[in-house]
């Protein structure tokens, strides 16, 4: 059998790592394709080298633009390889622009398309995000959930066929890597931090990063924070951001987005995390930090539903006191699977 995958920005690297190990190992050939939506080193190489990655067939360096320009380039290229390899399969995962492209130029050329990560849902259609799930899931042959509700939000929009519950692949790679996380990351001692002192904060949806008045608000709020804030920041939040004086208020600590693993230990001896982030909201409740979720909803409902999660859409005043005494919930449920998602993805598609 001959897989193309097809990833492009950060967070698609940590979800193909262990599906790809999986699939070398049951012998299953796999052709990379990287759309080079990321290119930075440190939102995209250092994930290769990290977590040994195989170094991609492709890599189509559609860098970055609007969405229209990006998708269009991303879908031209992967048509190209597509129609040069030949492939029995193309999987795509998330919800980028690099997925939803996979998909269409795969479903034109009647190739069967698997989804992982199928049946999120944040019903905010104004999210780029959401668009390209929606269009994904209705053209995927194989639509592997994450979790129950994936699998319910399927159904209500009459998807039931090739729908498989196979837990989230996220979790295979945060088991598999927080051992070597432990013995490698230099995160804690480069920053001069210790366990259970610090917050850590990510900001990267357009509906905050892009808005001036949102962000300087929310900085402005952070800055009276009663412990540090740690922030790995993305370039898109860095381009507005560039005229902010941090020097000046020294609470809040930017630094360059950093790899998986020192990401892993940032969040695991964190307070609380703050975040816009769909995979970070998911690894706070994985390592069971209490998180705030900086948007008006979130697509991983159970870690709200479970305490371990608030939703602070706007309303500022709260994080202070929310960052003082974050909630710490006594329930915590696997709602994410046992860490063996890879392997069970493999077997339905060897089968
Ligand atoms: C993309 C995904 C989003 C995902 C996020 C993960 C879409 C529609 N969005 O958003 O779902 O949560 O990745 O991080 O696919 N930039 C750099 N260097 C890079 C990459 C980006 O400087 O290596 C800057 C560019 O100025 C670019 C901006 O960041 O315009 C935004 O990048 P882009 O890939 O368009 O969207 P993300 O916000 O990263
Ligand atoms: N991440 C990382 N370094 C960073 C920020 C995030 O390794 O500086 C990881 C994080 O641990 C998670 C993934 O990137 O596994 C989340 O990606 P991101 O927040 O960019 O996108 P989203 O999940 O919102 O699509």
């Amino acid at each position: 059998m001959k897989i193309l995958t097809i990833i492009g920005a950060r967070p698609q690297f940590i979800k193909a790592s262990m599906v790809s190990r999986s699939l070398h190992k049951k012998g299953i050939h796999e052709i990379l394709l990287h759309t080079g939506q990321h290119y930075d080193e440190n939102m995209s190489n250092v994930f290769f080298n990290e977590m040994e990655i195989p170094k991609p067939n492709y890599n189509l360096g559609v860098g970055s633009g609007s969405h229209g320009e990006q998708t269009a380039k991303s879908l031209e290229g992967i048509e190209k390889v597509i129609m040069k390899e030949k492939p029995d399969l193309v999987l795509v995962y998330g919800d980028t622009n690099a997925t939803v492209a996979g998909a269409l130029a795969s479903s034109k050329l009647h190739i069967p398309i698997a989804h992982v990560e199928a049946g999120l849902r944040s019903y905010n259609r104004r999210m780029p995000e959401e668009i390209n799930r929606v269009l994904t899931d209705v053209i995927s042959s194989y639509l592997f959930c994450p979790t129950k509700l994936a699998v319910k939000n399927l159904k209500k929009e009459g998807i039931t066929d090739g729908v498989f519950l196979t837990g989230d692949v996220m979790v295979d790679s945060l088991l598999h890597f927080t051992k070597l996380a432990e013995t490698e990351a230099t995160i804690m001692k480069k920053l001069n931090i210790t366990s259970k002192n610090y917050g850590l904060m990510t900001i990267h949806r357009p509906a905050n990063a892009d808005d001036r008045e949102i962000m300087f608000k929310l900085i402005d709020v952070l800055n009276q924070s009663p412990i540090p804030l740690i922030f790995p920041i993305h370039p898109r939040t860095r381009k507005l951001l560039s005229e902010f004086d941090f020097e000046s208020h020294k609470t809040i600590q930017p630094i360059n987005p950093v790899g998986y693993l020192d990401m892993l230990i940032l969040e695991k001896y964190a307070q609380v995390i703050l975040t816009d982030s769909g995979g970070i909201q998911k690894e706070a409740y994985l390592q069971k930090v209490p998180c705030i979720t900086l948007r008006p909803e979130t697509e991983w409902i159970e870690t709200v539903e479970d305490g371990w999660n608030t939703i602070v859409n706007e309303e500022y005043g709260r994080l202070l006191e929310l960052i003082k005494s974050p909630p710490i919930p006594k329930k915590w449920i696997s709602h994410y699977g046992e860490g063996n998602a890879a392997g069970k993805i493999t077997d339905i598609l060897l089968s």
